[in-house]
């Protein structure tokens, strides 16, 4: 039985605020490593709930996978033994093809072109479709733009050819490295320093903030800053603990949730640059290339994709790119 607490110390107080249920703990779960904004905005999601429910609602936020893998995670969220995740697209593509078409190669050109994107009917259409994998989708955030790490340089897309680049484990990514005559490497985000420092990939598809994060810069020898996909990130609930939350901790976790996202979809732009900057200042090469680098592999992956994934074509009207 749930006790009803007010937060206020002082009537007009008490009244301003919403009733919350006494003893709500939940915990987020993330892939991220802790320095990742990511996860520093789940930590301020938890604080909030905190503050604002006078500490009837506790959020633990656990990153750097301590829940296991995102295949774990949502079978968590589905049991109902997690509640919350902040999820990349790879585990949705993996179920339902549609998720992928977000990740169409240079379907918009950066960051506000990516946000703009995912603030379009056709993404909320996506993030609907959540539900079926008994998950409540709350609203999508990013990480930066995908930028194109190497172990040895390449001036041309021919340099590419058959060198080992990781890829995240889902059908459009691993198809364009493919086209572009790479041998594409699926690996998620805690095994890629040891795969890039002992060889077993020539390079990765990794965004700025990783590669100085982490340090994957100091195992490679030039990055190509090629921007040639956006990285979204879909905000969930599961769905079995959703229904069973009172009406004002929903309300309180959807508003505060999405004030999460905004943070995280308006950080990118200064962070791709600051990140850049930061990889650049310490000497490592980092060279600009355009959707041209990559060659006919682009209007080949759109013209499979489109048939395949329906969706895309839509997605391509709202980034403006049809
Ligand atoms: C990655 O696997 O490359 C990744 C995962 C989460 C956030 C950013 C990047």
């Amino acid at each position: 039985m749930y006790r009803r607490t007010f937060l206020a110390t002082g009537a007009a107080l008490a009244l301003s605020r919403p009733a919350l249920a006494a003893g709500t703990a939940l915990r987020i779960g993330l892939i991220t490593p802790p320095a990742h904004q990511w996860s520093k905005s789940a930590q301020g999601l938890a604080d909030r709930l905190a503050a604002k429910s006078g500490g009837a609602v506790t959020l633990t936020v656990l990153p750097a996978g301590q829940l296991g893998s995102e295949t774990q995670m949502l079978q968590q969220l589905q049991t109902g033994a997690l509640d919350m995740a902040f999820l990349t697209i790879g585990e949705f593509a993996n179920r339902d093809a549609d998720f992928g078409a977000l990740l169409a190669p240079c379907l918009v050109k950066d960051i506000p072109g990516a946000r703009a994107l995912l603030a379009k009917p056709t993404a909320g259409e996506l993030l609907d479709k959540t539900r079926a994998l008994g998950l409540v989708g709350l609203g999508f955030g990013l990480a930066g733009m995908r930028q194109t790490l190497l172990r040895k340089p390449a001036a041309t897309v021919a340099d590419l050819a058959g060198r080992k680049i990781r890829a995240l484990p889902l059908p459009q990514e691993m198809d364009f490295w493919t086209r572009i005559g790479a041998t594409p490497t699926p690996l998620p985000l805690p095994a890629l320093y040891d795969a890039l420092s002992n060889g077993q990939i020539d390079g990765m598809q990794i965004d700025f903030e990783g590669t100085w994060n982490s340090r994957y810069f100091e195992l490679a020898q030039e990055m190509l800053a090629s921007n040639h996909m956006i990285f979204p990130m879909v905000a969930v609930a599961s769905a079995r603990r959703w229904k069973v939350l009172p009406d004002d901790t929903r309300t309180l976790l959807t508003a505060e949730v999405q004030s999460a996202l905004s943070e995280i979809l308006n950080a990118y732009d200064g962070l791709d640059a600051a990140y850049r900057g930061q990889i650049e200042a310490t000497g490592f090469p980092v060279h600009t290339v355009g959707a041209d680098f990559f060659g006919p592999a682009i209007e080949g992956w759109y013209e499979t994709w489109r048939v395949k994934t329906p969706i895309l074509t839509k997605l391509e009207a709202d980034a403006g790119r049809a």
